[in-house]
């Protein structure tokens, strides 16, 4: 029989009970993944949203991951379960994930910087009030460095004599590739305390990982270094994408072919391949926020020339999203007003139907700025959570859709429509915004010949084949390669 120490019991492993707060993006994914690879341990999924968790017990999850559905169709029912009934069980979890969203405070003290721990401390004070057993908590959100600490104090102060160790384990998948993220991660990081029970509590979670990841892969640090790491792991991440986009302009502006550059830096071993795609700017619910938190703990700790590092990461990411806006609207007579646009994905990278800080969001709403009209195509979101996206004031984009205000005014100048030909059919204009693989085998020149002439593709990935565009008679942008004779003669841009 296998044995694990639980607080310094030792405990069958069959008896181990997990409860996952929150059941997003994160939450779901993994703990599925725990229950697939380890079937004598019970993990159950809460939410206090229910039509969460109400899809999580259908067909129709609520979320778009490849290969999702087979884990929680093999696991769901048997060891796997997902909740609304949140304090029934976490009051009987030996382990406590929370996994709640973290996003950017929008008042108040750090407003649009620091990250918003209400929900996690909303999660930390019902632990507390529901507990009737020792447990462990653990961050799985990404949380300010230092944030263990405020947990351990809500929970030790109401605890009722009851033990709480807290571990910091920061998830590292990334959207569209989740599933074989957490089947084979890089790394799994575990913080804990260095006293003896908190070094317990490390190697009960490091138990469970043990399951399918090789121990040379789990990491195990104290708890700051733990919580530092997830964010500066983002911050280097979004910097290379920030570093090889600010290097698409100078391209742009020399001649310089920016993925000719991409592949000759990434040869070096020092410097590396991936992560070097130059693109409209980063989105998605992480980089951004987590950047931004990072500047604030900077500032906090007065090293303000830190901050100001960072925070330039950020300022790259906005400055491409504008020139891509300038770039379509100077190269169409400096003017889109009346035009119709195709954008051909909205998503914030393909394989995913998140749109949380899609980089498409800032690109629509700039040509709608010049009267544009937008025909929007993703094959993965839904025109109400587009409408939605454009309607709603920037602060909010980085919270879950059901947390977002709705806002009553209509956006005429947009439709939504069900395939790429519907979008393009008369347009001035095509917006490449997603890199989904369906893009680069559509039918050109049957979408040449249904669009007005001249015909625009302006690729934000840099994934359609250039030189057919080109042959078909398209007038084509990509984000840093050597510009067409026609936009060098436009006004330059910003
Ligand atoms: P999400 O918004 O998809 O899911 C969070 C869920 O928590 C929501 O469904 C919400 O209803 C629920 N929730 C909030 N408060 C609750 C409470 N008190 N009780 C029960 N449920 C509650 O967020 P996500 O994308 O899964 O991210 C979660 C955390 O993981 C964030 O801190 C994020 O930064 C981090 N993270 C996200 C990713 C990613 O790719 N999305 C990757 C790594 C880390
Ligand atoms: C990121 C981190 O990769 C992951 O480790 C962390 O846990 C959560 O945040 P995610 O945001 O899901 O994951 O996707 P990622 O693949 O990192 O892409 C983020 C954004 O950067 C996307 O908009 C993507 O299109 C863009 N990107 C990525 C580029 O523009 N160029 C690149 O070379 C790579």
């Amino acid at each position: 029989m296998v044995l694990i120490l639980f607080l310094g019991y030792p405990l069958h492993i069959n008896m181990v009970k997990i409860c996952c707060i929150g059941a997003g993006y994160v939450g779901g994914p993994t703990m599925a993944v725990i229950a697939l690879k380890c079937p004598k341990i019970e993990v159950v999924v809460v939410d206090i949203f229910e039509p969460r968790i109400i899809a999580w017990n259908s067909d129709q999850l609520p979320i778009y991951e490849p290969g999702l559905d087979d884990v929680v169709k093999q696991c769901r029912g048997k060891n796997l379960f997902f909740s609304k009934d949140v304090e029934k069980h976490v009051a009987e979890a030996d382990i406590v994930f929370v996994s709640v969203n973290t996003p950017t405070k929008t008042q108040g003290l750090g407003a649009g910087k620091a990250a918003d721990l209400t929900y996690w401390e909303s999660a930390a004070r019902m632990i507390a009030d529901v507990s009737k057993s020792d447990k462990i908590v653990v961050e799985k959100s990404t949380v300010p460095v230092k944030t263990a600490e405020a947990i351990e104090k809500i929970l030790t102060h109401n605890s009722k004599g009851i033990n709480f160790q807290i571990l910091s384990n920061p998830e590292f998948l990334a959207e569209g590739t989740a599933i074989q993220d957490l089947f084979k991660p890089d790394r799994v990081l575990i913080g804990g305390r260095e006293t003896p029970e908190g070094q317990k509590a490390i190697q009960a979670l490091k138990d469970v990982y043990a399951h399918w990841v090789p121990a040379e892969r789990i990491i195990c640090t104290n708890l700051w270094s733990a919580e530092l790491s997830k964010l500066a792991a983002n911050a280097f991440l979004a910097q290379r994408i920030s570093s090889v986009n600010a290097m698409s302009a100078l391209c742009e502006a020399t001649g310089a072919d920016v993925s000719q550059v991409s592949h000759a830096i990434g040869k070096d071993t020092r410097i590396g391949p991936k992560f070097l795609n130059a693109s409209v700017g980063f989105g998605g619910s992480c980089f951004q926020k987590d950047i931004l938190n990072l500047v604030y703990i900077c500032e906090c700790n007065g090293l303000t020339e830190v901050a100001n590092y960072w925070k330039q990461v950020v300022r790259v990411n906005e400055y491409q999203k504008t020139r891509f806006v300038n770039r379509v609207v100077s190269s169409m007579f400096n003017t889109v007003s009346g035009k119709k646009i195709a954008i051909l994905g909205f998503a914030f990278k393909k394989d995913t139907g998140d749109t949380r800080e899609t980089p498409a969001i800032g690109v629509c709403q700039g040509l709608l700025g010049d009267k544009a009209i937008l025909s929007i195509y993703d094959p993965q979101v839904p025109q109400e959570q587009i409408q939605r996206d454009l309607s709603m004031h920037k602060s909010e984009l980085d919270k879950p859709p059901h947390l977002r205000p709705v806002s009553p005014v209509a956006i005429e100048q947009v439709t939504c429509v069900r395939d790429a030909y519907e979008a393009t059919k008369g347009a001035h204009g095509i917006c490449v915004l997603t890199e989904w693989d369906e893009f680069k085998t559509l039918d050109y020149q049957k979408i040449y010949n249904d669009m007005q002439k001249p015909a625009f593709v302006f690729d934000g990935r840099n994934v359609m084949d250039v030189d057919k565009l080109r042959q078909i008679g398209f007038i084509v942008y990509s984000i840093g390669k050597p510009l067409d004779a026609w936009l060098k003669d436009m006004p330059a841009v910003a």
